[in-house]
């Protein structure tokens, strides 16, 4: 309406992460005092905006979240509202709500939609860009799976919380002659693995890029063991796959989950090399607690950036950062691709230098 000022909406989508309300933080006070935006935070990611659920954000419930972990939005990481599943008597169907979402946009006078999330977020973003809503993405989950970004938000917190597990398994490898598996997150991408890895020092680290043969792994532990280093440290992503036709390539994971497998490569790891192993699944300790420092700076840089591009309309682009500078990229070409580790890139690379086998 004429006189109005200017709104924007906001939500938070997938897996929660250290970052988010920091992210939030950023965005409502750039818009509210730099712009004179008013910003409607939507609840639960797309479920909220599907259901009309919002408030209107204000500086004082800002205030204090730069170092919160969660979202005080709230997220849900499996709602796709083109696919809303509803009940019609008893019968449980799939329903497009993209209408309802464009309707209760209109509805508030909202210009333009400010996503943060992982890569379904950002394509359901991208679909509703489609459909003539002004959307801007700000990359987020732990995996850092996301292109066009060195780094997505909750990313370097998760490595610090799996580099600091490293630290403290070697010290308990070292005093019991054992193999210590740290499980990490990371879904399809084995970025929290490989950078955890190097920090902490892993002997082993095995990602989802690089299939693993388990005898190899083995060699690997018995030649350390020859030169009296009767532990190994092993980080395992816990999308780490044996290679195809290997002698142990059945995965006994349950298939519905993405973890479990470290337990099964330990189990392999102690008949051939009678060294005794244990495990620890990091899981969500991954994506709690507060956001580290690096993170903080992030999710400020791509707040206020992601603001600074709905003042310009620069709508259906992502805010990205490349080799440390803003670089916002069209979500087209964001939208359902994955960035996994270069195989033979320099971290890879860097880790072989270092000792460090890969089980290929
Ligand atoms: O995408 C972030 C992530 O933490 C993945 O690393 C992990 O596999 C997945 O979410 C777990 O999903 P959920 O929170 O639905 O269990």
């Amino acid at each position: 309406m004429k006189g109005q000022r200017k709104r924007i909406g906001i939500l938070t989508g997938g897996g929660d992460c250290p970052g988010l309300n920091s992210v939030i933080r950023a965005v409502v006070k750039t818009a509210i005092n730099i712009y004179g935006y008013d910003v409607i935070g939507f609840t639960d990611g797309y479920l909220g905006l599907v259901n009309n659920r919002f408030k209107k954000l204000t500086l004082s419930d800002v205030s204090g979240l730069l170092d919160k972990g969660g979202t005080i939005l709230g997220t849900t990481d499996s709602f796709d509202p083109f696919k809303m599943v509803v009940d019609v008597y008893g019968e449980k169907q799939e329903r497009d709500m993209s209408d309802r979402i464009i309707y209760n946009l209109k509805m508030h006078d909202i210009e333009g939609l400010i996503v943060i999330g992982g890569i379904n977020t950002i394509t359901t973003g991208y679909r509703l860009s489609l459909m003539g809503v002004n959307v801007i993405g700000i990359p987020k989950n732990i995996d850092n799976d996301i292109p066009g970004t060195d780094a997505t938000i909750g990313f370097i917190t998760a490595v610090n919380t799996a580099t600091e597990a490293l630290d403290k398994l070697h010290s308990s490898a070292e005093s019991h002659h054992r193999l210590m598996l740290l499980e990490v997150m990371g879904r399809r991408a084995g970025w929290v693995a490989l950078e955890s890895g190097i920090a902490g020092g892993a002997d082993i680290i095995l990602i989802p890029e690089i299939p693993y043969d388990i005898n190899l792994i083995a060699r690997k532990i018995l030649e350390r063991k020859r030169t009296g280093k009767n532990f190994s440290i092993i980080c395992v992503s816990e999308g780490a796959v044996p290679v195809e036709g290997s002698e142990y390539s059945d995965k006994t994971c349950p298939e519905n989950t993405v973890y479990g497998i470290s337990s099964h490569i330990a189990a392999q790891l102690e008949k051939l090399t009678h060294l005794e192993s244990r495990v620890t699944v990091l899981g969500y300790l991954q994506r709690g607690g507060e956001p580290s420092p690096s993170d903080r700076i992030l999710t400020t840089r791509l707040g206020v950036e992601a603001v600074n591009m709905a003042a310009e309309g620069n709508y259906n682009k992502m805010a990205g950062i490349i080799n440390n500078g803003l670089c916002p990229i069209d979500l087209a070409q964001v939208a359902n691709k994955c960035k996994n580790v270069p195989v033979d890139g320099e971290l890879v690379r860097i880790a072989r230098n270092m000792g460090v086998s890969f089980g290929d």
